[in-house]
């Protein structure tokens, strides 16, 4: 499968689910006692490093972005699914929102002060990742805090259908956070922590928490 076609199977799959995406993750944070802790680590570690706008990359509707900015923190997002950017701007008018992909970040060098990416690398296959993660290099200031939240697990999967029995054709890659954080360390960030959620369970996430050296 060629780069273009996954990208569109994905663009396409998301652009399917937008609407019931949202409606599905808008308590989600309320939910998840964990993940608003690591939100809150997460804007305390852009205001140490100096602040400034922050890339909430792969956004989905946006719940994230909007609350990082309850936290005070200058978010904007990112993501590849013009129906995903339709919704975000729908349920969050006043934040920034673009249509763009990680793949070819189209941000200047050294423009954000963090760089948030749940739940969106898990869509890149592994040979792209090293340079996914130099765009993420290049757009972060030195010092700058990098979160990544994906799947754990050793394969990929196919999801076929989701958020209410839509039509969906996305690889999710589920890996393993030693994987991860040698793929940062290898694209110069220093990692500096993980999390587990539910490490009993099918559906373990990690996030990593780390930094541009
Ligand atoms: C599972 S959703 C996660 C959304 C949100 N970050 C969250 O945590 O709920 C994955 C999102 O990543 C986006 N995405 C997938 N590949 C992407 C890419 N190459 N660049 C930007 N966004 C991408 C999808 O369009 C989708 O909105």
């Amino acid at each position: 499968m060629t780069t273009d076609e996954w990208l569109t199977d994905t663009r396409t799959s998301y652009d399917t689910v937008a609407v019931s995406y949202a409606a599905q993750v808008r308590d989600a944070l309320a939910r998840g006692p964990y993940v608003r802790a690591a939100l809150a680590l997460f804007a305390d570690s852009v205001r140490a490093a100096g602040g400034g706008p922050v890339a909430d990359i792969g956004c989905g509707p946006g719940h994230v972005t909007a609350h990082l900015h309850t936290l005070g923190v200058d978010a904007f997002g990112v993501d590849l699914s013009p129906g995903m950017i339709e919704v975000a701007r729908r349920d969050h008018p006043g934040l920034r929102f673009e249509v763009g992909s990680m793949t070819d970040l189209d941000l200047p060098a050294a423009s954000v002060g963090g760089l948030l990416a749940w739940q969106s690398l898990i869509h890149i296959p592994d040979d792209e990742v090293p340079a996914v993660l130099g765009h993420f290099h290049r757009v972060l200031r030195p010092g700058g805090p990098l979160h990544l939240l994906f799947h754990v697990g050793d394969t990929p999967r196919w999801k076929t259908e989701g958020y209410g029995g839509h039509p969906m054709k996305v690889q999710v890659h589920r890996r393993r956070p030693a994987q991860v954080a040698d793929w940062l360390r290898d694209s110069g960030f220093e990692v500096e922590a993980q999390m587990v959620l539910s490490p009993q369970e099918k559906s373990s996430q990690a996030i990593l928490f780390a930094r541009r050296g």
